[in-house]
């Protein structure tokens, strides 16, 4: 199967270090429209075709599939090209700049047979998939609450805001995670520039059950933090990446409540436990994904980051743009 890479930018330099080693594959051009960037590739990978024009890809009869590592605001004119000329497409997250042309790109993958997934790389860490074991086992029990907190003094995008950059990377968790569909979103933000691309942002996603989700969102904090706490009935997982290995730990912490009904008051017990950190494989997350890839189109399995989660994520952003545009008025999904 041969491959070919749309953007050699800063992403597209891990996609193509990756995808040049798999088993199962051959890489076979690279294009970006930056020439400087493709003599990088001319050095280090001698036997990869070069071209500026991504045409060349889709018209090229011998390329099965297309990984797109452009700006978000290209995705969807490019996946779709790559689809109509019958290839099977990897796109960066996010899938594209709106659910519409997310579910254009999914009918027509459909209508094509072909595969259409998203690198929502994070999924394939270690991390996260032992959450996902820790959730679906039953181990903390029913999950009452998500928090995410991704905050540092960060890059200002000039086209998207605080939530399109970083909050993809938490929706995508918290869409693998939990089975439940989201059905509301309030969210508020501010821009401290004059572009009125907000830096900050704080996001709500509400469900039909008492599950709530929160981010908390920034290019504008002195620290950085990247921390997802899951909070089940029985146990609590904390997710903290910013630690070299300890990254997952689960507290055998939680609360009982009892109502005195004469008096309306809440009695709470409270459960202090242990604590467990589990281990956690450790293979580099976008090999993995990329191996998912290659395994969706030659033995046709279900990648873990479908095309169907790019588009829930995408529906969230959304909504929480609309909201944040309406001063935080709940948007129903
Ligand atoms: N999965 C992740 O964790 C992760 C991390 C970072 C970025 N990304 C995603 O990767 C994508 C690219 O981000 P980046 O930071 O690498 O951007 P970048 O600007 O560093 O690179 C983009 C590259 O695409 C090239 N390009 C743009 N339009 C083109 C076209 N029509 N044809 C050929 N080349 C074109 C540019 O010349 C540039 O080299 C974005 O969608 C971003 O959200 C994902």
């Amino acid at each position: 199967m041969k491959i070919g890479i749309i953007g050699y930018g800063y992403w597209g330099t891990n996609l193509v270090r990756n995808f040049s080693v798999q088993d199962g594959c051959q890489l076979a051009v690279v294009a970006d429209s930056r020439t400087e960037r493709l003599d990088i590739i001319k050095k280090n990978y001698p036997s990869v075709r070069t071209t500026t024009n991504a045409d060349d890809v889709f018209n090229d009869t011998t390329i099965d599939a297309v990984v797109i590592a452009t700006p978000v605001f290209t995705h969807f004119e490019l996946a779709k090209k790559a689809l109509e000329h019958d290839k099977h497409v990897l796109v960066e997250k996010p899938i594209t700049s709106s659910s519409a042309e997310a579910q254009t790109l999914i009918d027509l993958s459909v209508k094509k047979n072909k595969v259409l997934m998203v690198d929502h790389t994070f999924l394939y860490t270690g991390a996260v998939q032992k959450m996902k074991q820790l959730v679906d086992s039953g181990d903390i029990g029913k999950v009452n609450y998500f928090d995410s907190t991704r905050i540092n003094l960060g890059l200002f995008q000039q086209d998207v805001n605080v939530l399109w950059d970083l909050a993809p990377h938490d929706i995508s968790i918290l869409t693998y995670l939990i089975n439940e569909k989201p059905v509301s979103i309030n969210a508020t933000g501010i821009s401290h520039t004059k572009n009125e691309i907000e830096n900050i942002a704080y996001m709500t996603v509400n469900f039909q059950s008492d599950l709530v989700a929160h981010f908390n969102c920034s290019w504008s904090s002195p620290v950085k933090i990247r921390m997802t706490l899951v909070g089940g009935d029985k146990k609590m997982i904390v997710f903290n990446d910013m630690e070299p290995t300890e990254k997952v730990k689960v507290y055998d912490t939680g609360y009982s409540v009892k109502t005195m009904e004469e008096k309306q008051r809440l009695l709470i017990d409270y459960r202090a436990g242990d604590i467990f950190i589990p281990k956690l494989q450790t293979s580099e997350a976008l090999s993995l994904m990329a191996k998912d890839f290659i395994s969706a189109i030659t033995k046709g399995t279900k990648p873990v980051s479908d095309c169907y989660l790019g588009l829930e994520v995408v529906k969230i952003l959304e909504g929480a743009q609309k909201s944040i545009k309406q001063k935080g008025k709940e948007i129903l999904l």
